[in-house]
């Protein structure tokens, strides 16, 4: 049976199953890969779905990424409205302006640094379980575990003091959040601007052993930032490195909680660990309405003419589900061999996560003492009365309700 489709339509919301993506992008895939997608404000663009379509877009300097993002309600301006980009937001930059502050705060997300962090984030995970298991049952492991520990790590590489995250994490989930009002949204964007504006002038006397004091302090060997500059760096690093994170380790745990025959297999062989984690990130894709990209010239497009100024919103979530790239794709295997097809849930090209490997160290981490802690770790409500949110743009739940056994 063929399923008809609006063309042009709107970006598909609905999921049948919590851990999949809407049933139209299987229908797109097949029948329409490039959809003529209907723009809140009345404009439409393109929507892509399928891998080796999205791969080529995200590697194609022609495009660029916006600062507004296309989501079921984002206030998309104008070709006309559109504001400069902020001094040092890079990640709604080109290169070569892109790559010169990539470069700069790059140092602080190698492998090297990363590993680095690795006892602090054993730390924090332990200490967050530790206060749920003494708060007693059931727990909210979104509350206790998803949250805060991805919180913890970014505010703390920043330098912004621990007494300040919780404002710092409610900010961030309010800025990412489709249905915060405008007056709650200007208090979240009103908080991180000045709340890190304050941290910078502090860092410029007080400096301190982060990332905020080392961009000012020019101690990485090149010009130090302006103020405006570190302040724009900073609320990027949070914004993408707090939610992301934190939905993967809530909808993780979820999936892996709904999926008990790849729990125990996980349980039984910790070598399965990093292929888990590629697994749940292609399975998941969190970044739910995918990456939004404009034309910068008149260009032509898998034998399709596209104007200057004209939106394409690469779907990642139907691009790790295609069927032509993953055997089974809407089967979460977590010992699935990526080798040959890469996912896609960090983006691709020269805007790909930054954070990736840090992303990955505290899943890793944190997954891995959730399991040892917890042992009988179990959902402590039925499945289907896990809220998940299509109202932010980070897909995720709401709240994990579980229980265990001592
Ligand atoms: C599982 C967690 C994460 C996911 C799924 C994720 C996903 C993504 C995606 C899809 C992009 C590409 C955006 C685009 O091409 O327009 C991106 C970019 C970025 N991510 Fe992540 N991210 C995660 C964690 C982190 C963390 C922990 C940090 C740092 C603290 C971080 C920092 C960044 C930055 C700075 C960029 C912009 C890079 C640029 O434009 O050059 N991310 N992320």
């Amino acid at each position: 049976m063929t399923t008809v489709l609006p063309d042009p339509m709107r970006l598909p919301t609905e999921r049948g199953c919590p851990f999949s993506p809407p049933a139209e992008y299987t229908v797109l895939q097949t029948e329409r890969p490039w959809s003529r997608l209907r723009l809140p404000g009345g404009r439409t663009g393109w929507l892509i779905t399928r891998y080796d379509d999205v791969r080529a877009l995200l590697a194609d300097r022609r495009f660029t990424p916006p600062m507004v993002q296309v989501t079921p309600n984002a206030e998309l301006p104008l070709p006309e409205e559109e504001l400069p980009v902020p001094d040092g937001l890079f990640s709604a930059l080109d290169p070569p302006e892109q790559s010169r502050y990539r470069r700069l705060v790059s140092r602080y997300f190698t492998r090297k640094r990363t590993r680095e962090l690795q006892p602090l984030i054993e730390r924090i995970t332990d200490e967050q379980l530790t206060g749920m298991i003494e708060a007693g049952q059931p727990g909210d492991l979104n509350a206790w575990f998803a949250q805060p520990i991805p919180a913890r790590v970014v505010t703390g590489m920043l330098g912004i003091p621990a007494a300040d995250q919780p404002d710092y994490q409610r900010w961030v989930l309010a800025s990412l959040s489709l249905d915060t009002s405008l007056d709650a949204l200007r208090e979240a964007k009103d908080g991180l601007y000045e709340g890190l504006g304050e941290l910078v002038r502090h860092k410029k006397s007080h400096p301190g052993d982060d990332i905020v004091s080392e961009l000012l302090h020019g101690s990485v060997g090149e010009s130090p930032l302006t103020h405006a500059e570190v302040v724009n760096i900073s609320i990027l690093l949070l914004i993408a490195g707090l939610e992301t994170t934190a939905n993967m380790l809530g909808l993780g745990a979820f999936a892996l909680l709904e999926h008990p025959g790849q729990l125990a297999r996980l349980r039984a062989d910790e070598s399965l660990f990093d292929s888990a984690i590629e697994e749940l990130l292609r399975y998941l894709t969190i970044v739910q309405f995918g990456l939004t990209r404009t034309a910068r010239e008149d260009c032509e497009v898998a034998g399709r003419r596209i104007t200057e100024g004209e939106i394409i919103v690469a779907s990642l979530a139907a691009a790790n589900r295609d069927p032509a790239v993953y055997d089974d794709p809407n089967h979460l295997d977590l010992a699935r061999d990526q080798s040959t097809a890469p996912h896609m849930a960090f983006g691709h090209g020269v805007h790909q996560c930054l954070g990736a490997q840090l992303a990955r160290i505290e899943m890793k981490i944190a997954f891995g003492a959730l399991l040892r802690r917890l042992p009988k770790l179990r959902l402590a409500v039925p499945a289907d009365r896990v809220a998940t949110g299509t109202d932010k743009v980070f897909y995720g739940v709401h709240e994990l309700p579980v229980s265990w056994e001592h």
